[in-house]
C-alpha cells in the first residue's frame, strides 16, 4: 500500500488531484469509500474538529483503517481544520495520515510561529505523518451561506506562501486564491458558481514546489478545478456538495416512507445518492490535466 505522500507525488506527476471529502457519520462514509472504490481511484476522508467529536477520533480511525484492510484501497484520514496542538497530537495518536493545522484566524507571525512548532512536535510524533498549514481567509462552515462572508481581502501572494512553507516545513499549503468555504444560495441553485485564479496557484506552486490544497470547492464552475488541478492543486475538498445530497436524499427517503423506523431501510437511497455526487467529482479531479507541474519530488 503506497503512503499518502506517495499517491500526491504520483498524481501530481499524472496531472490529477486527489478527492478529499468531509464526513459527519457512517452514511457519508459508506458512501466515499464506495464511490472511490466503484472509480478504483484513491481518496482522502476528511474529519473536522466538529466531525470528530461527533464520530469519535479512534472511531473514525478505526473504520477507515477497516476499509483499507478489508478492501485493500487506497482510503487515508485527514484531521480537518485542526486549531490547536492538543487536538493534532490526538489525531496523530489515533493513527490519522495528516493533520490540518489551520491557524489562519491569527496574525500572520503567529500563525507561521505555531505551526512551525506543531510540524516539529507532530513529526517527531509518527515521521511520515503529513502536515498542512493554512494562509489567508478563505471564511469558515461547510454550510449554505445567506450572504458572501466578509473575508480578509487579500489573496495569498506567491512570496508569503514561500516564507510560509520555508519557515514552517509543513509538508501542504493551502492558499487563499478565490476559493472559500460553503456555498451561497445562489450556487445551491446553479445561479453562480466559485472562481479561481489560476495565475496565483501557478505562481505559488513556483514560488513553494509544495503539494497545494483546495479547500472550499463546492460550488466550483468545473472548469475552474480542472485549471486549478493543471495550475498545480493537488487535494481538493468538497463537504457542502455532500451535505446538500445527504439532506436532499434523507429528506426523500423520510417522505416516501412515512411510517418506516427500520435505518437500514431508510437510509440506502442516501448513500447511494451521495456516492453519485462523490463519483461525479471524482471522475473530475482524476481526468487528466495537460500542464500538470511534475517537478516536485516526493
Ligand atoms: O475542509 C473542508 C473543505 O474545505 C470543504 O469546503 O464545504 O466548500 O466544500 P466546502
Ligand atoms: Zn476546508
Amino acid at each position: 500500500m503506497r503512503s499518502l505522500r506517495q499517491i500526491l507525488s504520483h498524481t501530481q506527476g499524472c496531472g490529477v488531484a486527489l478527492g478529499h471529502f468531509n464526513v459527519s457519520d457512517l452514511t457519508l462514509l459508506q458512501a466515499v469509500s464506495a464511490g472511490a472504490r466503484e472509480l478504483g481511484v484513491p481518496v482522502l476522508i476528511g474529519v473536522s474538529e466538529g466531525e470528530r467529536s461527533f464520530l469519535g477520533t479512534q472511531q473514525i480511525a478505526a473504520l477507515v483503517k477497516s476499509l483499507r484492510e478489508q478492501y485493500d484501497f487506497e482510503i487515508f484520514l485527514n484531521a480537518d481544520h485542526t486549531h490547536s496542538l492538543a487536538k493534532a497530537e490526538e489525531a496523530v495518536a489515533a493513527g490519522f495520515d495528516s493533520v490540518v493545522f489551520d491557524l489562519s484566524a491569527l496574525r500572520p507571525e503567529e500563525n507561521a510561529r505555531e505551526t512551525k512548532r506543531a510540524v516539529e512536535v507532530l513529526k517527531s510524533k509518527n515521521t511520515s505523518v503529513l502536515i498542512e498549514g493554512e494562509i489567508g481567509d478563505i471564511g469558515t462552515g461547510s454550510e449554505i451561506h445567506d450572504r458572501a462572508p466578509d473575508l480578509r481581502p487579500n489573496l495569498t501572494s506567491p512570496e508569503e506562501a514561500r516564507q510560509f512553507v520555508a519557515f514552517t516545513g509543513v509538508d501542504v499549503l493551502a492558499p487563499a486564491v478565490g476559493n472559500m468555504h460553503g456555498m451561497l444560495n445562489a450556487m445551491v441553485s446553479g445561479a453562480t458558481r466559485k472562481h479561481l485564479d489560476f495565475e496565483r496557484i501557478r505562481q505559488i506552486k513556483a514560488a513553494t514546489g509544495t503539494f497545494l490544497t483546495l479547500h472550499g470547492a463546492s460550488g466550483t464552475d468545473d472548469r475552474d478545478l480542472m485549471g486549478a488541478i493543471a495550475a498545480g492543486i493537488n487535494i481538493v475538498h468538497i463537504n457542502t456538495e455532500l451535505r446538500l445530497a445527504w439532506r436532499r436524499a434523507l429528506d426523500d427517503s423520510l417522505a416516501r416512507q412515512p411510517g418506516e423506523v427500520v435505518p437500514y431501510k431508510l437510509l440506502p437511497p442516501v448513500v447511494e445518492t451521495v456516492k453519485q455526487v462523490v463519483r461525479s467529482r471524482l471522475e473530475l479531479f482524476n481526468r487528466p490535466q495537460q500542464s500538470a507541474d511534475t517537478q516536485l519530488a516526493s
